[in-house]
Order: structure tokens, then sequence, then C-alpha cells
């Protein structure tokens, strides 16, 4: 089975490659701009084409030519980036997603996974955690293309008999994830491990949802697993410790890491004024068989280790 990887080079993607040569497999990669440093570790181990995402052509060639059976659909422009020209992005969040739709269809692969996010949901009023019913009327464009692309997926699915499936993300941190305003925490633990010194931008009470990137392919693992699963589109779990208690977690293991709080007015204003609610996953344990692995002290942990093995592709 072949597997495509759409964003394959980004942050989630990486992880994800990783994961999947370590079984064996041989994806391949799709991306605008191939990093080819992240996946330095791997990069025999994959098969890495250029291509946009908004154009149907590109997609439907390396479908074609690789003979794709499965489509894991991680490309994209991100939230705070996405925000800043909502037109702008609209070719690959919006069409991106249709282009792969339409390309699996026309070529009979059989399965697509989406990454949506937290951002789907309504944050006004909403409970300390959510779960997947819960109002999807986001107020970002970043937002209104997660919603727009699960509901594609749904309609290429029941048209189609599409396998599609999505996964909600929390904010996802990890070794080299790329700086936006919720990547405080993701880091604090990256400038710790690497001892550079940074000014935490946030106050220390500061929270938002976030789930190790580890835990994350692990939920698109479960989800590659399980053939047209029942509600198709799930939470991943998430927690949310403060800004201080990630500080303090990290520095248990690195006691001088050269970090002190010196809140920025305006990313400050961004995480205090939305803190989106936590994520409840019950579904995806109970239909995809899915447990969360890392907790804060055992992600800092694997985060560290991690930094200290692959050094070089971090700085
Ligand atoms: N990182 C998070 O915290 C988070 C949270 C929720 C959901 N998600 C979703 O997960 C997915 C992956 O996120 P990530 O953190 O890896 O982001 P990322 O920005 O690191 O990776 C996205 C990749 O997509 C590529 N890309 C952008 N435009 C493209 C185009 N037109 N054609 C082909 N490739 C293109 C980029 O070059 C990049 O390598 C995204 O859909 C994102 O919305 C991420």
């Amino acid at each position: 089975m072949t597997s495509l990887i759409t964003g394959g080079t980004g942050f989630l993607g990486a992880s994800l490659a990783r994961e999947m040569t370590s079984k064996g497999e041989k994806p391949v990669l799709l991306d605008i701009a191939p990093n080819t440093r992240i996946i330095a570790d791997v990069g025999d181990q994959v098969q890495l084409v250029r291509g946009d995402l908004s154009v149907l052509a590109d997609v439907i060639n390396v479908v074609r030519d690789y003979e794709i059976d499965e489509i894991i659909h991680l490309g994209g422009v991100i939230s705070a980036a996405a925000e800043e020209r909502p037109l702008g992005v609209f070719g690959v969040n919006f069409n991106g997603t249709l282009n792969v739709l339409e390309a699996a269809r026309l070529f009979d692969v059989k399965k697509v996974i989406y990454s949506s996010s937290m951002a789907a949901y309504t944050t006004e009023g909403a409970p300390k955690r959510v779960r997947e019913d819960w109002l999807r009327d986001p107020p970002t464009s970043y937002g209104i293309s997660k919603v727009f692309s699960e509901l594609w997926g749904l309609y290429y699915s029941r048209r189609y008999g599409l396998d599609f499936g999505a996964l909600r993300f929390p904010t996802l941190i990890g070794p080299g994830r790329p700086w936006s305003t919720f990547a405080y925490a993701s880091w604090i633990i990256q400038k710790a491990a690497l001892n550079e010194s940074w000014e935490i931008p946030v106050p220390p009470e500061a929270r938002s949802p976030i789930c190790y990137v580890k835990d994350g392919v692990l939920a698109i693992d479960a989800l590659r697993r399980i053939h047209n699963p029942l509600s198709r589109i799930y939470n991943v779990g998430s927690i949310s410790p403060s800004a201080q208690e990630i500080l303090d977690e990290v520095k248990k293991s690195v006691p001088g890491a050269p970090l002190i709080f010196k809140p920025n007015e305006k990313v400050t204003k961004v995480i205090m004024s939305r803190t989106p609610p936590d994520l409840d996953d019950s579904l995806a344990r109970q239909e995809l068989n899915y447990s969360q692995n890392y907790q804060l002290a055992t992600i800092v942990t694997d985060f560290l280790k991690e930094i200290a093995e692959h050094r070089a592709i971090y700085t």
C-alpha cells in the first residue's frame, strides 16, 4: 500500500513520515516547499514530490504516478498565517481539500484522512471540554476552512463511497514546531532544550489546549486502521497546563534554562481573550481504540530526549 502525505515536510507531516518509515512504509510526501532538513534522518526512506495542492493537476499527477492508495491530507496554511490573508490562502485551504477529494475519486483512492482543528469550534460559551457535536460557527477563516473541508469529505463519503475521516487536533507541540501565537508552549520546551535564551511572550497563567505531536501521529495511525469509522470525525484529546506549569516541569530537567516571562501585548491579548476549550476524546477512544500516551511530564521528557538525539535538525 502506498500512502501520500500532503504537507509532508511540515511539522506534523515530518513526524508522521518518521513513524511510518519506522514501520517499513515508504510514504510519498507532497509539499509546495519541501523542507529536506526536517526529514534528514529519513530522507532515503520517503519519496519527495514538490507540488501545489491548489493546482488540481499537481495533485492528480502525484496520485496517478505513485499509484496512491491512501491520502493523509495535512497540507495547508495554518491558523495565524491564514488569518493574515484569508483570500490568499483560499486556494490551498479550501480548493486544496477539494482537489485531494477529487483526485481520490478519479483514481479510486480508498481512504482520505484530514487534519482538522479545534479552530472548527465556537469558543464563546463553550464548556470546559467539548465533544464533537459542540457548535461549529468559527470566528476565523482558518476555522471555516476546517469545517468546509470536513463537510466536503463527508459529502464524498456519502456520494462516492470514499472512506473519509478527520481528526480535530488541539495545538500540537513538539520538536521543530514553527512559531505561531499558540506555539509558546512548544517553544518553552524547545528553547530550554537548546539552551537558547527566550522571553516567554505570555503571562505565567496563560493556558491553551495542547497535545504532543507523537499523540497526534498515534491518532492518525488509529484512524488509518479503521475502515469507514462510524462517526468519521474525532477530537484528539488535550491538556491545558499553564505556561508556568510547563516551565516548572522543564526546569526539573534543565534547571538553568535561560527563559523569563516577558508578556507581549499582542500575543497575550490573543491568548487571554479566546482560550479554546479542551477537547474530549471519548469518541476516539471508543471507536478508534485511540489512547493518549503523553501527559505534561512525559511530553517534556520525550521532547528533551528527541532534541538531544537530533539536535542538528532543530538548530
Ligand atoms: N500544528 C498544529 O498545532 C495543528 C493543530 C490543529 C490542526 N493542524 C493541522 O494539521 C495540518 C498540518 O499542520 P502542521 O503543523 O504540520 O503545519 P505546517 O505549516 O508545519 O505544515 C504544513 C505544510 O503544508 C505545506 N503547504 C502549504 N501550502 C501548500 C500547498 N499549496 N501545496 C502543498 N503543500 C503546501 C507547507 O509547505 C508545510 O510543509 C494542517 O492542516 C493544520 O491545519 C495543526
